[in-house]
């Protein structure tokens, strides 16, 4: 080893030694007779003293040392005179006798320190520069340690880490995949898997009775904070098993993982019906660090003159407590906030709860106090309470809501990053309506087993069925999601109907698993983590991109390899592809 110590763990105790680092210039300061270097690693940081006065060796050797340059330095370890309390090496200092520059380093884009005056572009194109940032590593640091729990937590529950193929096929279901032609099979195409799923069922008909793996996933999707064109699952599958050990063999996951990362002992995790998701919160991913739940209003609103709401599907609004002070422009900023196009809605109600008493809403004229009363009482309002109110179609004024409530959340210092509110969503629809292709498709996957009482409605009312499906989900986010599957390829074949395949095209994407079904395929389910996402909640970050050492931009780019990026016309011809010119 060039080195004796890193640069973190030299202290008080060690104080005499002749001790030789290696590390990174962090900065230096020239005071005359003396200049103090400290020297970084991802251990911690040490501070170098020179007396310069003395040495005129190693007076050269200092001021020549820039920025980031990488040293090798011996020298004896002594006290400090000033302390610093903040840093574990802070009590003592190296005197150096002598230093060798390991390597030269042009001055970087920007500052390496945990507040840099990059921008995200200059530090994502010089990635390798801002991952020596403490934040950036600490992140990966942690990724590192919960990857470790993830594997100790199910090693010992029997779960076996079986790695599945990345060159797959391309299936018409989910999102688009990405392809990878075939040099040896001219005009042909292997898929980057989405997910292992069939693979994962496959392993379960052969046997392996608790798989798991750690796993890349691609999809070609649009980008947003909590997805990347390739990310990592902990994926995992089951044989023999009921939704209720699964449930409880993944809360099991989560709390160890919260016990033994963050030191966090996590009460028994809530349940909740997609419905109930829907009604009370108008998603399928509530946050539940605060409540602010929907309430209904149809019932009182409506038949009062009032013609948007008596138009409307549904009214409904949320209580966003202590509000009532809003002034009309704020409340009106509110309302062009709501009316951006990705949200749009066409206008919101409210109805202050003063402080005196006094009910006033924005819709007087057709409510008087009394009405307002029970408007209150609805909402559980008290003085000092803004009751916001939307209207329109159902499913839309939800999904409008849930956005104003969030941002109210985000308003009222609700959403804590150090609060975790994990819950499980359950009994997902099987299928959802697709407006854009006329048809059904699956809401998680084609395997996912109906719930067996609502087969029968296959036929009649398939947007009712209900499946043996389930979400994680923590702070608002999805974290994972699984489901009981289909082990029949009888039921399995009943799927691919209804999801709009014929029995031809069937075979062709999925013979390979309906064949295996009928070797003896035990019952099975299954879930995968985000993992990307699980560790971003656990750094307290809004986006996936800082616990990825290498993410890609939101237009898919690596811009440090510049990737994608155009290939020689002889790797076209060599892989058939043909050019447009
Ligand atoms: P699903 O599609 O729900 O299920 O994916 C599981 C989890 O993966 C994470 N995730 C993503 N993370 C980052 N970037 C993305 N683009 C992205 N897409 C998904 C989410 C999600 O909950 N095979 C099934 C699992 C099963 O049924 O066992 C599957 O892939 O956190």
């Amino acid at each position: 080893m060039l080195r004796t110590h890193t640069c973190g763990e030299l202290n008080i105790s060690h104080l005499g030694q002749t001790v030789t680092l290696c590390g990174w210039v962090q900065k230096s300061r020239d005071l005359g007779g003396t200049t103090f270097i400290d020297v970084r690693d991802r251990y911690g940081l040490t501070q170098l003293i020179f007396n310069t006065d003395t040495d005129a060796t190693l007076r050269e050797k200092s001021r020549g040392l820039g920025r980031e340059f990488v040293i090798k330095v011996t020298g004896d370890v002594i006290e400090r005179a000033s302390k610093n309390t903040k840093i574990p090496t802070g009590e003592i200092e190296i005197a150096v006798t002598d230093i060798e520059v390991l390597n030269a380093a042009k001055l970087p884009p920007f500052l390496i320190e945990d507040e840099t005056d990059g921008g995200e572009e200059l530090r994502a194109k010089y990635r390798y520069l801002d991952l020596r940032r403490n934040p950036i590593r600490n992140n990966l640091v942690l990724r590192h340690k919960m990857a470790q729990e993830v594997r100790k937590y199910l090693d010992e529950l029997d779960f076996i880490e079986v790695e599945t193929p990345v060159l797959i096929k391309s299936t018409p279901e989910g999102a688009r995949d990405f392809v990878v032609p075939s040099r040896m099979n001219a005009g042909e195409f292997y898929a980057l898997p989405q997910s292992p799923q069939t693979f994962k069922q496959l392993l379960m008909v052969s046997g392996f009775d608790r798989y798991f793996q750690i796993v890349k996933c691609f999809r070609d999707e649009d980008l947003r904070a909590d997805r990347q064109p390739e990310f990592t699952q902990i994926d995992c599958e089951l044989s023999f098993v009921s939704q209720e050990d699964i449930l409880n063999i993944f809360e099991g996951l989560t709390r160890h993982l919260f016990k033994t990362v963050k030191g966090i002992d996590l009460v028994e995790l809530p349940r909740m019906l997609y419905s109930d998701a829907m009604r009370l919160y108008g998603s399928d991913k509530p946050d539940l660090r605060f409540g602010m739940e929907f309430v209904e209003l149809n019932d009182i609103v409506k038949g009062k003159g009032f013609s948007i709401f008596d138009n409307a599907e549904l009214v409904v609004g949320i209580n966003a407590k202590g509000c009532a002070g809003y002034t009309r422009k704020q409340v009106d900023e509110l309302t062009e906030w709501l009316k951006r196009p990705q949200i749009g809605v066409t206008g919101m109600i409210y109805c202050r709860y003063n402080e005196d008493g006094t009910l006033k809403s924005s819709v007087d004229k057709f409510y008087n106090e009394d009405e307002l009363t029970n408007w209150a009482a609805a909402f559980n309002a008290e003085k000092g309470d803004l009751m916001l109110i939307l209207a329109g179609g159902a499913d839309k004024v939800r999904k409008q809501l849930n956005e104003l409530r969030l941002e109210m959340g985000n308003r009222l210092g609700l959403r804590d990053k150090n609060t975790f509110a994990p819950l499980w969503v359950v009994d997902f629809p099987l299928l959802e309506w697709d407006e854009e292709s006329g048809r059904y498709h699956a809401m998680h996957h084609p395997f996912t087993s109906p719930k067996p009482e609502d087969i029968a409605m296959l036929d009649t009312e398939p947007g009712a069925v209900r499946a043996n499906a389930y979400d994680l989900v923590i702070n608002g986010t999805e974290i994972g999601g699984g489901s009981i599957r289909i082990h029949d390829r009888g039921l399995q074949s009943l799927m691919f109907k209804h999801l709009g395949f014929s029995p031809e095209e069937a075979q062709k994407q999925f013979g390979f698993l309906m064949d295996a079904f009928e070797y003896g395929a035990p019952p099975h389910g299954g879930i995968a983590f985000g993992f990307d996402r699980l560790a971003s909640i656990f750094a307290g970050l809004d986006s996936i991109r800082d616990v990825i050492a290498f993410p890609k931009n939101n237009s898919g780019r690596d811009v440090m390899i510049d990737s994608p990026s155009t290939i020689a016309e002889a790797q076209m011809t060599e892989l058939k592809i043909k050019t447009t010119v």
